[in-house]
């Protein structure tokens, strides 16, 4: 697998927590824009990562950043590190009992009262909006030992539904949460094999489960590597649809492939559910002589329509593009939707571009980054006084290679190729991270 200098470029680490205020800014913020956008990624305690490999990456500490909007204004940039034990013994020892040994590094939600920072595998943290650290969630008891970092929250119910895959059998949990993080619903799936789930996919009905050819092989920590995971071209891939509200889990066999984020999915009809996702023919594959990991190919656009009275999967690869970190108006998850946005990936090791995909029309609209500089996933905030799907406003970092800074540009979802209407210029780098989460100002109170 390519290596690449980690402490150079868009994944370059900041060795400070800052505050900043009066920030330059081209173009007009909206005035309907009042929230944060927060981001969340690895940034070693340091300031410098170790090594070369994404190995070396992802399992960092994690390292929040926020730029907060006031209603046609922006109010500045801050960032901080988790708190949590990691945190503690490099900066604060004498605070070692008071934090958490976890590390959620990739993503954030907001359910139930709660601001979370989630990474599978560890227990969640509740955070304030201005990026402090509160302590475990106080809620959703059922998953408080770990949980996916990509939950989906039922717009309507207000429910959180989740799973935790884990490399201990049975190797898979199912939950859901109320909308006031109360646990209704929380099971226990057999898998053959533990497999490396990373996103989940929910209808108004169903659960939909991603139980794909990549899984763990213990044997490889033996051989040298650092993380044992690795595609199976053997094992198969399938699709697992359970009941939103437990019971039989039914799967679904489909052409061996690994999906690392869904789009959306939703009832078609009575029987027929629809999948978007972002799929790769292959992924994390050994190389033949198995000490190394080939370099992984782009992911592409796929259609899965699934039969549920036939017990079929109908397969469609939608676009030609590389394109990664996809997003929704969350207003639609899991609900017939029109549109999706992503961040294009031209190369494996690169996301640059911003793109549009309209499932009516079939087409495909850009926003094009220029080369050497590379962005964040889209988040897509609605309008104040929404109706359609579209009416809102993608935020998104861009590194900036020539000044090695990040802007925050603000593009209308509705008309990418206009170019952002607004331009937030950091005399700082958001390091490109992983996720990040629109959290709307709610009154005062910033918890
Ligand atoms: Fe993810």
């Amino acid at each position: 697998m390519t290596t690449f200098d980690l402490n150079a470029g868009a994944v370059a680490p900041v060795a400070h927590e800052m505050e900043l205020t009066a920030l330059r800014v081209t173009g007009t913020v909206p005035d309907d824009l009042d929230g944060v956008l927060v981001r969340n990624g690895p940034n070693p305690l340091s300031g410098r990562f170790e090594g070369d490999g994404v190995l070396s990456w992802w399992p960092e500490a994690a390292m929040l950043h926020g730029i907060a909007f006031e209603r046609g204004r922006v109010g500045g940039y801050r960032n901080r590190w988790l708190r949590t034990q990691r945190w503690a013994r490099a900066h604060a020892p004498e605070s070692m009992s008071t934090w958490p040994d976890t590390n959620p590094n990739v993503n954030v939600i907001r359910h139930a009262g709660e601001t979370l920072a989630l990474a599978e595998g560890g227990a969640p943290l509740a955070i304030t909006s201005t990026l402090d650290t509160l302590g475990p969630a106080r809620r959703h008891p059922g998953i408080a030992t770990g949980m996916t970092a990509h939950p989906k929250i039922d717009p309507r119910t207000g429910e959180l539904v989740t799973f935790r895959a884990d490399w201990k059998a049975p190797f898979l949990r199912y939950g859901v949460s109320d909308a006031r993080g109360e646990p209704t619903v929380d099971v226990e799936i057999a898998l053959p094999a533990p497999s490396m789930m990373h996103d989940i996919a929910i209808t108004e009905t169903y659960s939909i489960l991603l139980d794909l050819n990549v899984g763990y092989d213990f044997a490889m920590l033996a051989r040298g590597h650092r993380m044992p995971l690795r595609w199976h071209h053997e094992r198969g891939s399938r699709l697992g649809v359970i009941p939103r509200h437990g019971g039989e889990v039914r799967w679904f066999e489909i052409a061996p492939c690994f999906i690392q984020h869904v789009v959306n999915a939703y009832d078609a009809d009575e029987t027929t559910i629809v999948l978007d996702a972002v799929r790769y023919p292959w992924f994390l594959r050994l190389t033949a002589d198995g000490g190394a990991f080939e370099d992984n190919p782009v992911g592409v656009l796929w259609r899965y329509r699934i039969d549920l009275k036939s017990g079929t999967v109908e397969e469609t690869q939608v676009g030609e593009d590389g394109i990664e970190l996809p997003r929704i108006n969350e207003q639609w998850t899991g609900r017939p939707y029109r549109y999706g946005y992503a961040a294009e990936q031209p190369t494996p090791v690169e996301l640059r571009g911003i793109v549009r995909y309209d499932w009516h029309r079939g087409t495909l609209e850009r926003y094009a980054v220029p080369r050497g500089d590379q962005n964040s996933e889209p988040v897509f905030v609605p309008r104040r006084t929404a109706t359609a799907e579209d009416d809102g406003w993608l935020l998104c970092c861009v590194y900036r290679r020539a000044t090695d800074t990040s802007d925050v540009i603000v593009l209308n979802a509705c008309d990418l190729a206009a170019g952002p209407v607004a331009t937030v210029h950091l005399p700082t780098r958001i390091p490109a991270g992983f996720h990040g989460a629109w959290l709307a100002n709610q009154g005062r109170s910033v918890a």
